[in-house]
């Protein structure tokens, strides 16, 4: 049977653990020889601008030995008012995977309905699980172990803390979220991370209560793709939410800082902290690359199931 990827959840604690094991595998190796999945072919559906998600899938997908195909809404019929089920159930006629990159994540859930093969989740407004894998890998090779990790996310609640509260809770971490009062993140993600009970999950107020406590402090742009019509005083609202040398200073001093990237420098982290000692940010976008392959590899020879 075919298995998605549209959410962290869509794998259990277990193949998690695996995957990650996996990808910090194929960095340590550099293996770029792989034909596990030559003869095949591998979608790349983008409605939003990508650095990191396009080139590590393409790149990845290469690596395995198959063979990438990106198409952006202009080059799809798509665009033109083709149903999303009639374009999934002609193109997973042809391809072997296809990754997404959309607005509305129910579009992608509909996507994935009428596909055959099975539909990776590239970002969608609400969750982004592939830049989740990245940061569990991260934190896994930086502290050594992911359980009993304390994490703030200090920032808009937005897809990339829906998804970060979605791997915390799973990899029983604990997880402080500090945004400013009508930012936060989607009610339904927080409610179910709360019911598990793996781990603590608070929503503060205040940045540097978040920072004092965590291992990890994270944090994504104000804006993201597509809101930058309807952000009105967004920046304002958040300018006590930046990342900078005065919000470090209140950390413990072997925290790490983490940006999934595009990072708005000056805005939601400064340029010191960014290209600073504490910073790991580079180290993550290329573990996209490891846990791409390691995921592709997963759900396309059906490991883990
Ligand atoms: N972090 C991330 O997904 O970056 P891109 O938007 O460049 O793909
Ligand atoms: N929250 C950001 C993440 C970009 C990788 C956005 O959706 O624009």
């Amino acid at each position: 049977m075919k298995r998605d990827f549209l959410t962290l959840p869509d794998f259990n604690e277990t193949e998690m653990l695996r995957l990650l094991d996996r990808a910090i595998e194929m960095k340590k190796t550099k293996d770029r020889g792989g034909v596990s999945l030559a003869g095949r072919s591998v979608g790349l559906i983008f409605e939003k601008a990508s650095t990191r998600t396009r080139a590590s899938f393409e790149a990845a997908v290469y690596q395995l030995g198959a063979h990438p195909i990106y198409m952006n809404l202009n080059d799809l019929q798509l665009g033109r008012g083709e149903t999303v089920a009639d374009t999934a159930r002609v193109l997973s006629s042809y391809l072997d995977a296809i990754i997404i990159r959309t607005f509305a994540h129910e579009r992608i859930e509909e996507f994935a309905r009428h596909s055959r093969v099975p539909v990776i989740n590239g970002l969608t407004d609400r969750h982004h699980p592939c830049q989740g894998l990245a940061d569990l890998m991260t934190m896994l090779e930086k502290k050594g172990r992911l359980e009993g990790l304390k994490v703030a996310y200090i920032g808009d609640g937005n897809n990339v803390a829906n998804s970060l509260i979605q791997g915390t809770s799973m990899m029983k971490m604990d997880l402080s979220i500090a945004c400013p009062e009508g930012f936060e993140p989607d009610p339904l993600v927080l409610e179910n991370a709360m019911k598990s009970a793996r781990s603590e999950i608070v929503v503060l107020r205040e940045p540097r209560e978040a920072a004092g406590r965590s291992d990890v402090i994270y944090t994504d742009v104000w804006v993201s793709m597509g809101q930058e019509q309807k952000a009105g005083d967004k920046k304002n609202r958040f300018k006590n939410y930046q990342i900078n040398d005065a919000l470090l200073a209140c950390a413990k001093p072997d925290a790490i800082v983490m940006h999934c990237l595009p990072a708005h420098r000056g805005e939601e982290i400064t340029d010191e902290v960014l290209d600073g000692p504490r910073s790991v940010v580079f180290e993550q976008a290329e573990n996209r690359l490891y846990t791409g392959k390691a995921l592709l590899e997963t759900l396309l020879m059906n490991l883990n199931v």
